[in-house]
């Protein structure tokens, strides 16, 4: 075997490099062994070997020795020509660290190096100022939300090892009003069964599962190429802190092999003192229940033929709820994220309401009735928080699959939509879920400027909405259309970039539109990685008289027919790199990024075809 040692010597070049390590190129020698195997010997004790990345490299086994079988490689995009950001890697005290399938003259082992701190920094324009980010690293699905003395847990498909999806852990943040959140260590690490996909956590109050009363039970799913996709179980006693795995994973298969079945959602059903779960099975959710968490018999499946289509079920709910309010009607409202399947291309989330006895689930509309959760495209994976009482709270992952690995934005890739409060309403003999931004938000107003109403024939300014260095704020405000065809305003910044925002009366549609928003071609930043397409089928995008350019740059609508109607209550926020829009309590939920060059600063309301009034226009500034 050919074997090549060297210590590290060198000067560090990149300038970069010294702001991830402490003690640059001391401490490590690294051993080439071949081109396939390279052993790093720690020589000095650090918490942390500091990995470069590069985005567009192929992913290397990077794996901790510890002598256990347990041992796990991590998928690392290692830096092979030039360095687009470091992360760490924690060494937990132990000595060797074995990288495979990368050559001794990748530019990596020029700035690998040790340290015992990570500069968390913030380091991208586009990081969010209200919404929740991960530090560093890649966030998509919020999973295993859970509600526990005064805490909310936020953990969430995470990648510590780079800003692109891998070696999903569980993430985990806390936060006691759903606003301010804390972050802390993963709870759960990707181990030899596979990835830690989405899942629920149950707070087991009468210690079903034997593990303590109101211990935290995780169930989620494994996911390997060896395994296939595993329902898999783990438990804490330390307040969702750590999990312990369960010995005798997984609890749960398919008992038709299915190769798509993931994301369990678990509950406590009162009238038969049972657990269910909910999981994806391709176009089906399956139901299961167990007395224990460990043992589940499979009951019933619902889905295939119903919705939007094509599709492809992921990340379920099943919650009830009261209808308008009143408790003694009560319906399930089966909550089911698609990927494809939205409206406007990629990723969304709908939801069928109805009946459940205890093992079936019958959906009471149409099959081919399609209700959204959220009309915007990046909206996706939200699930509510278990252990919530009275309120339903849901929290969406703010981005879409066709380029969520794309967005211009390095050190972290992923943020979540603000909390809604979901509620049913009926509209029209249906029963729909309003998705509202929860009132805890209001708790990020700082300044308030109140405008007085005003009447809008043809266009109506309104400049200096904030300092220019950030667009984090809320707007409130009443639209009556009047007689005009058209009313909407347009959220501009000094470059004449926009988001247009805007009611079409002849169409019965809000829309929103983000072609000239500002960076809308992901692709074209990213030469060469990533293709996002023209597609010529999305026949909801196509029915908008807009310049339709690619996958991000496009406007989304939603009927305005949910919506009681003459005047339209709109509440909207801004922040980096997004909009949300509720209207009428959340009747309508838009959530769009956007990446503005610089921040939107100015409002130009305009109609279109007669006139229109706005009215209690309140534009507050948040800050966290
Ligand atoms: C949804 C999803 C889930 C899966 C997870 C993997 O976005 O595909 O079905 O559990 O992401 O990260």
């Amino acid at each position: 075997m050919r074997q090549k040692f060297f210590k590290l010597t060198m000067t560090l070049t990149a300038a970069t490099a010294f702001t991830a390590c402490q003690t640059p190129n001391g401490g490590l020698e690294v051993e080439h062994q071949g081109d396939t195997l390279t052993i790093v010997h720690i020589e000095k004790p650090a918490k942390y070997l500091i990995l470069p990345i590069q985005e567009t490299s192929n992913e290397v086994k990077v794996r901790l020795e510890t002598g256990s079988p347990a041992d796990c490689a991590m998928d690392v995009r290692l830096a092979v020509d030039s360095i687009d950001y470091y992360v760490p890697f924690a060494l937990n005290g132990q000595h060797t660290v074995t990288v495979r399938r990368i050559g001794s003259d990748a530019l990596c082992w020029d700035s690998i190096c040790l340290s015992d701190t990570f500069d968390t920094t913030n380091r991208d324009y586009y990081r969010p100022v209200y919404h929740h980010t991960p530090l560093y690293g890649w966030m998509n699905d919020p999973n295993g939300m859970v509600y526990k003395d005064g805490e909310y847990h936020l953990y969430y498909q995470y990648n510590p090892y780079g800003s692109k999806w891998g070696n999903m852990h569980w993430g985990h943040s806390v936060s006691q009003d759903l606003i301010h959140w804390q972050h802390l260590a993963p709870a759960i690490a990707r181990d030899t069964l596979g990835h830690i996909f989405s899942g629920s956590t149950v707070v087991d109050r009468n210690n079903t599962a034997g593990y303590g009363i109101n211990s935290l039970i995780a169930l989620y799913t494994s996911a390997s190429d060896e395994h296939g996709q595993i329902q898999c179980m783990a438990y804490s006693t330390d307040n969702g802190r750590t999990y312990i795995k369960y010995e005798k994973n997984p609890v749960l298969t398919p008992f038709d092999g299915l190769k798509d079945f993931r994301d369990p959602k678990v509950f406590w059903y009162e009238p038969d003192k049972k657990w269910i779960m909910i999981v994806s099975a391709d176009k089906n959710m399956r139901f299961y229940s167990s007395p224990n968490l460990k043992d589940w018999t499979y009951m019933s499946q619902f889905g295939e033929g119903y919705g939007a289509q094509p599709n492809q079920f992921e990340c379920p709910d099943f919650v009830q709820m009261p209808v308008n309010g009143d408790r003694n009607t009560m319906k399930w409202v089966m909550i089911v994220n698609i990927n494809p399947g939205c409206m406007f291309g990629g990723s969304a989330t709908e939801y069928f309401v109805g009946n459940f006895n205890g093992k079936e689930f019958k959906c009471e509309s149409h099959p081919q009735t399609v209700k959204w959760i959220d009309y915007g495209k990046d909206h996706y994976a939200a699930v509510c928080i278990s252990n919530t009482g009275d309120r339903t709270i849901a929290i969406p992952w703010m981005s879409n699959w066709q380029y969520a690995n794309i967005t211009p934005i390095k050190q972290y890739r992923g943020a979540n939509g603000l909390p809604r409060e979901l509620s049913l309403y009926t509209k029209n003999g249906e029963t729909y879920v309003a998705a509202n931004v929860v009132p805890e938000a209001k708790t990020l107003r700082k300044d308030t400027r109140k405008v007085d109403d005003f009447q809008v024939n043809g266009e109506h300014r309104i400049k200096h909405l904030n300092d220019g260095t950030s667009s984090a704020m809320e707007m409130e405000m009443d639209i009556t259309p009047d007689n005009a065809q058209t009313v909407g305003f347009d959220l501009l910044n000094d470059k004449g970039e926009k988001m247009k925002i805007y009611l079409d009366m002849k169409e019965g549609r809000l829309v929103a539109d983000r072609t000239e928003s500002g960076i809308t071609d992901l692709a074209g930043i990213n030469k060469g990685s990533y293709d996002v397409h023209v597609k010529e089928t999305d026949d909801h995008r196509k029915s908008l008289s807009i310049n339709y350019q690619n996958d991000f740059a496009l406007g989304t609508w939603a009927p305005l027919s949910l919506c009681d109607g003459k005047t339209y209550h709109l509440d909207i926020f801004v922040d980096k790199c997004s909009v949300e829009i509720f209207v009428d309590g959340g009747r309508i939920a838009m959530t769009n990024l956007v990446f503005p060059t610089k921040p939107y600063n100015s409002l130009r309301f305009y109609t279109e075809g007669g006139e229109a009034t706005i009215s209690n226009l309140n534009i507050h500034r948040l800050e966290l």
